[in-house]
């Protein structure tokens, strides 16, 4: 049984899909949630199932090591992010080398990079006028957006779609794939 930690600031649908795949999973289980924001909701998400939580501080998380003795205490295989807005320290991903794994909601490496997130993707999906967007699941690495790319897989767009309306095709298809494609990797971690 391999053990997953997810990292997020928000909402967390991803999070609350994650955590429900494992749960009937003989493969991996999430056994921690750590966030920047100690008011995120996924920090709900965790405590309604029962799974520890940990609030991160930004000059501990940078400049300290601190989170490592926390994720060696779960005994975690897998950090995923889903939708975690800081940049991963440079220790962080030497510590968990191929180890880390990202959901971004576009296709990379168009719509990445510093300050590309959330809404701010899918307005400047619209205002580039594709006809196509979709999510990419990657390796993290110390740069935003950066990292070999696992999975990619695409929506249609229209004339009449909208930020809102693009996010929430793009939200369909991270629930759809993010949990089977960390399983398959959790088969060859
Ligand atoms: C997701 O759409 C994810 O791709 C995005 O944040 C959202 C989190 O939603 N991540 C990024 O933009 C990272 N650059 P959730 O909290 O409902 O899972």
């Amino acid at each position: 049984m391999k053990n997953i930690a997810i990292f997020a600031s928000g909402g967390g649908s991803n999070a609350r899909k994650i955590i429900e795949h494992f749960q009937e999973s003989a493969i991996g289980r999430v056994v921690l949630v750590v966030s920047n924001k100690k008011d995120a909701g996924v920090l709900d998400i965790a405590r309604e199932h029962n799974i520890p939580t940990y609030i991160l501080q930004r000059p501990l998380f940078y400049e300290t090591k601190e989170i490592l003795p926390v994720l060696q205490d779960h005994a975690v295989d897998l950090i995923v992010l889903a939708g975690f807005l800081w940049l991963v320290p440079g220790y962080l991903v030497q510590a968990f080398p191929r180890k880390i794994v990202n959901i971004h909601p576009a296709l990379l490496p168009q719509f990445g990079g510093k300050g590309m997130y959330g809404g701010h993707v899918h307005a400047a999906v619209k205002a580039a006028g594709v006809n196509v967007s979709g999510i990419t699941i990657h390796f993290a690495n110390e740069h935003y957006d950066e990292g070999d790319i696992i999975f990619q897989t695409s929506c249609s767009l229209n004339e009449t779609d909208t930020p809102e309306t693009i996010a929430r095709k793009v939200l369909a298809l991270e629930h759809e794939h993010y949990p089977r494609v960390i399983e398959g990797m959790l088969r060859g971690v």
